[in-house]
């Protein structure tokens, strides 16, 4: 079923805004969603891979982040745009179904994906089931308490960070934090650890 949420992949290009980069800084998002030894990453929700690019640029040669997206359009537009550089792997998921094994992967982020999810709590299950225990989820989205709402989904589209830290708790992730940074404040940054 097609939610009227989803982000319409016609709309693709404008996931390639450089202003992006300010709003959600690459390095920080690694810096939050890394940990030591990691090798197996996981963006699900990709997009265009613009930004899973930038991200994994912060990452070293023994990393792996596999791209995830349910649209078959954005997946062949990152195979066919982003670098084969060994280190990020475009590849289609069915929606709330992840193929990796339990207790695979180091760590995860969603970027502008979570207001998406109706509802969320089988993807967010599957995520707890694939990430090795003490790694971390780094949600970000669209700020729902905000009056700005020239860019991104209608409000009535978005998630309170209230709602997410309860969602991500009654999904059993145990110690969850919403992280401020100092860029841009429409977005939030909710990374989860067990
Ligand atoms: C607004 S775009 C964001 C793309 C990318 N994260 C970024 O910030 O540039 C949301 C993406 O999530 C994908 N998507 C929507 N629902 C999904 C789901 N349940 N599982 C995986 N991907 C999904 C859409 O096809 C779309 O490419």
């Amino acid at each position: 079923m097609t939610s009227a949420k989803k982000f319409d992949p016609a709309k693709r290009k404008k996931l390639n805004n450089p202003e992006r980069l300010r709003w959600i800084p690459p390095h920080l998002v690694w810096e939050l969603v890394s940990s030591a030894d990691g090798t197996l990453y996981l963006d699900i929700g990709a997009g265009t891979g613009y930004l899973t690019r930038e991200i994994a640029g912060y990452a070293g040669p023994d990393v792996k982040v596999v791209a995830l997206d349910i649209e078959p359009i954005m997946v062949s537009e990152m195979k066919k745009t982003l670098p084969k550089d060994g280190i990020v792997y475009p590849e289609l998921m069915d929606r709330d179904e992840l193929s990796f094994t339990d207790s695979s992967v180091d760590g995860i982020w969603l970027i502008a994906l979570y207001h998406e999810l109706t509802p969320p709590g089988p993807l967010l299950a599957e995520i707890r089931r694939v990430l090795r225990s003490g790694c971390k989820l780094v949600i970000i989205d669209w700020e729902k308490d905000s009056k700005a709402c020239e860019q991104g989904p209608p409000l009535d589209h978005r998630v309170s960070t209230s709602t997410v830290i309860r969602q991500l708790k009654s999904a059993g992730f145990l110690d969850v934090k919403e992280v401020e940074g100092d860029f841009n404040t429409i977005f939030q940054l909710l990374p989860a650890a067990e």
